[in-house]
């Protein structure tokens, strides 16, 4: 029986080598001042800026993974320089930065109104300013999810802000911007996209629309990843990685993902880590706990058959179980180089206050099967290298 579901992206996804150049026609019909949202640097992008540089009327440096104050500030610069759209060139911070500015400069209000967990989570009353989506990592998908994962420090948490009106005008994904992506920035964002091609997949809210990218995505990223590691300028295997990107963003925004991004929230805001790092740390674990669980406790959707068959798609083998998946997924963080969570500088004492933060997120209620708190703590421990 096919569950009901909903499916919803980016209003055009243009993907290929060189489809940057694209990009002023497209800026073009987002009207005469835009708002640029780069990282800390973007003298990177002037081969991506050339040609609609006469419509940038203000420019915002998402230098970190991105903060409600920071988003707070750039909503007022929109405003202030009187921004018709905004293009946001960058990987997942800068386009969810530049998503959550595109909603807060039309819905001023508090932010907090409108935030997941740590707001009120009430829905934008206004149609936010229509973005442009250019990534130039592989890993978030964020150039079609309907989120924004903001900072908290104040909470010490991050938290979305989500609206089906958050989704981009346009997603415009050129492999050929990713082939400058150092080593261990093209590891960890690697590891997210794997881990988003695979919570959808296994996911309480798993629907056949979705599965489709799933399966894409995971017979490819098994071979891609540990390949553009290895050889960055690899632009058949850049292409691969930005596809899964792409593919796992469409299936997280509309099956939900899983404990590995519930535990993830209350980490990257606590912690100083990366999201890419967190998960890739979290990934086999919680795949282990998850099998444990479903077979000690039942397995009504069948989810033990999915992570099965996500072994064969990942491994290539058509022997390949679950087992064969967790082993493998230990390995291949291990071969990148991805320090465990206690060298990211997760710390026992902070356990109970992450699993509090866990309990809460959005994500862990899309879980294959709801996790007790001594499993969540034994998730903690082996991803600390205990
Ligand atoms: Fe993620």
């Amino acid at each position: 029986m096919i569950p009901p579901f909903e499916f919803a992206s980016a209003g055009r996804i243009v993907f290929g080598v060189g489809s940057a150049k694209g990009l002023p026609a497209f800026a073009a019909e987002l009207g005469e001042r835009l708002l640029l949202v780069t990282g800390s640097d973007s003298s990177r992008h002037n081969g991506t800026i050339g040609g609609w540089e006469t419509r940038i009327a203000g420019h915002v440096a998402i230098t970190g993974e991105p903060t409600v104050d920071d988003a707070v500030r750039g909503a007022r610069m929109a405003i202030d320089c009187a921004a018709t759209g905004i293009v946001a060139i960058g990987g997942g911070s800068v386009i969810d930065g530049a998503k959550a500015i595109a909603a807060l400069a039309r819905n001023p209000g508090d932010p907090f109104d409108h935030l997941e967990v740590v707001g009120r989570g009430l829905p934008l009353a206004n149609e936010p300013l229509p973005v442009i989506a250019v990534p130039t990592t592989s890993g978030t998908g964020a150039e079609v999810t309907r989120n924004a994962v903001l900072g908290s420090p104040a909470h010490r948490v991050k938290a979305s802000l989500r609206s089906p009106r958050m989704l981009p005008r346009v997603a415009l994904v050129d492999p050929a911007l990713s082939l400058s992506l150092p080593r261990a920035l093209t590891a960890s964002c690697g590891m997210d996209a794997l881990v988003q091609l695979l919570e959808p997949f296994v996911s309480a809210r798993a629907n056949p629309v979705a599965d489709g990218f799933c399966r894409e995505g995971l017979a490819r990223i098994g071979r891609a990843l540990p390949r553009v590691c290895e050889a960055g300028d690899d632009l058949g295997a850049r292409t691969d990685m930005a596809l899964c990107s792409l593919l796992g963003g469409l299936a997280l925004a509309n099956a939900g993902l899983g404990a590995v991004h519930g535990f993830a929230g209350p980490l990257g805001g606590m912690y100083p880590a990366s999201h890419g790092t967190l998960c890739a740390a979290l990934v086999a674990p919680v795949t282990r706990a998850n099998l444990d669980a479903l077979k000690s406790r039942g397995d009504a959707r069948g989810s033990r058959e999915r992570y099965a068959e996500a072994a064969r798609l990942l491994l290539g083998n058509d022997a390949a179980g679950p087992d064969d998946l967790v082993a493998w997924l230990a390995d291949l963080t291990a071969s990148l180089g991805i320090p465990s969570l206690a060298a990211q500088g997760v710390r026992a004492v902070d356990f109970e206050a992450i699993i509090a933060g866990a309990a809460r997120a959005s994500s862990m209620k899309a879980n294959p099967v709801a996790l007790e708190t001594d499993e969540l703590r034994g998730i903690l421990r082996a991803s600390c290298g205990a």
